[in-house]
């Protein structure tokens, strides 16, 4: 079996969705590894290492033509997705919730697409193969670094002969994979912080990191399925807002990760709480994309300085701003899905393993994925039970 590993193409992508230290395993599990010319280079790593481990770097019609599985980081192009063929196979980051009409492109054409981003979270047997943990950790420790860089002051308590600078005070919204890896970089950097998430089980894991948990007086438990959040009623949400604005404002360094899957990510940071922050603060929104955000003055991709002056990121990729590190976690991730799925030199995606079931979206021409197909299903079919 052929395992193609393309150059990703996609705005600011740096990452590769194998490096060479990944290699050995898989062809030591008599897979023929294909690296597209050039793969490696936006995260530092020249051809010849590929080749040096192994690989056979290859140009991208010899790819697309003898691959028998595309391996990628983020979901193909248009263009990209055209090139694949009936038979093949595409696995990489492919947001088939975001983007089903790609699946529907897939089936139809006969490709099966394997996503990254179903593993189940909460399997201890997927752990190595969680990529949207390995991608959130690097994105919680850039967004401290990011936010320190923007920050016109020291993260620590500093006493020098020239005076005494405070420790920066820093939020935490959300305290998943993400926000985890925010407050332990901010505490390293000397930081005093708080943090806070609508699933209680996270007090403690906060707390053992260092940071004081924000208790609110209107207590909201929205622990949903998988170990993922529910949505916010209105009424949840008003009231934790009113009490999270005053917390806001005494802010120097607000950071926010919050996500509720296949869905808007809540708005957290209000204007009205933007304007009570003080000038030379800092908000890093990492759940701001073409959807929306988490705070409503971010613009996703963008660094904005409000009229109060507080500077607003909302970087859109932040694992890509760390290739190196983010690509060796990424690979490993495919890499143990991989092995996972081949028996025998070749894809066994047999439906009842609890791994092979909720990544493969398309399969033999059809949509296997019953979320994928909901979404594809117009409405007026819906409310008439189809
Ligand atoms: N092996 C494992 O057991 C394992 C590994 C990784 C993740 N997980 C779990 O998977 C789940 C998802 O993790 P994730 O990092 O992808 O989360 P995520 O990116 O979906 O969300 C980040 C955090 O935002 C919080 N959030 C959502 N809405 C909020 C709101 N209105 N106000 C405040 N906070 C809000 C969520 O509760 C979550 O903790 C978590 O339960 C995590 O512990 C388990």
């Amino acid at each position: 079996m052929k395992i193609g590993v393309v150059r990703e193409t996609a705005h600011g992508e740096r990452r590769v969705a194998l490096v060479p230290d990944a290699l050995g395993k898989l062809i030591a599990a008599g897979l023929e590894v294909l690296v597209e010319t050039g793969a490696g280079l936006g995260a530092l790593i020249p051809d010849s290492a590929f080749a040096d481990a192994g690989g056979r770097v290859v140009s991208a019609e010899v790819l697309y033509a003898e691959s028998d599985l595309v391996v990628r980081v983020q979901k193909p192009s248009p263009e990209e997705a055209a090139r694949l063929r009936s038979g093949q196979a595409v696995m990489g980051l492919l947001q088939p919730l975001l983007d089903p009409g790609l699946m529907a492109t897939l089936a139809a054409q006969g490709v099966t697409a394997i996503s990254l981003d179903a593993i189940p979270r909460m399997l201890s047997r997927a752990q190595s193969m969680d990529a949207l943990s390995s991608q959130a950790n690097v994105g919680g420790y850039k967004a401290v670094l990011q936010a320190a860089n923007a920050f016109g002051r020291y993260f620590p308590l500093l006493t020098t002969a020239a005076g005494t600078a405070k420790p920066a005070n820093v939020l935490v919204l959300g305290i998943g994979v993400a926000g985890l890896q925010a407050i332990g970089t901010a505490r390293r950097l000397g930081a005093v912080v708080r943090a806070y998430d609508v699933r209680p089980e996270t007090r403690e894991q906060a707390q053992s990191l260092g940071a004081q948990f924000v208790t609110l007086k209107t207590q909201i438990d929205a622990t949903g399925s998988g170990g993922y959040a529910r949505e916010l009623t209105g009424e949840e949400r008003a009231s934790q807002q009113a009490e999270l604005n005053e917390v806001i404002g005494a802010m120097d360094i607000v950071i926010t990760t919050a996500q509720v899957p296949g869905r808007k990510p809540p708005v957290l940071v209000t204007r009205e709480a933007v304007a009570k922050m003080r000038p030379g603060s800092v908000i890093v929104d990492m759940a701001a994309s073409a959807l929306g955000g988490n705070c409503e003055a971010s613009r996703a991709g963008e660094t904005i300085v409000t009229d109060n002056l507080v500077t607003v990121l909302a970087p859109e990729n932040l694992p890509a701003s760390m290739p190196i590190g983010s690509s060796a976690f990424y690979a490993r991730n495919l890499s143990s899905l991989l092995l996972h799925l081949v028996k025998d030199g070749a894809l066994n995606l047999d439906p009842s393993d609890d791994i092979a079931n909720p990544v493969v979206i398309t399969l033999a021409g059809e949509i296997r994925s019953e979320s994928v197909r909901k979404l594809l299903t117009p409405p007026a079919a819906v409310a008439a039970g189809a």
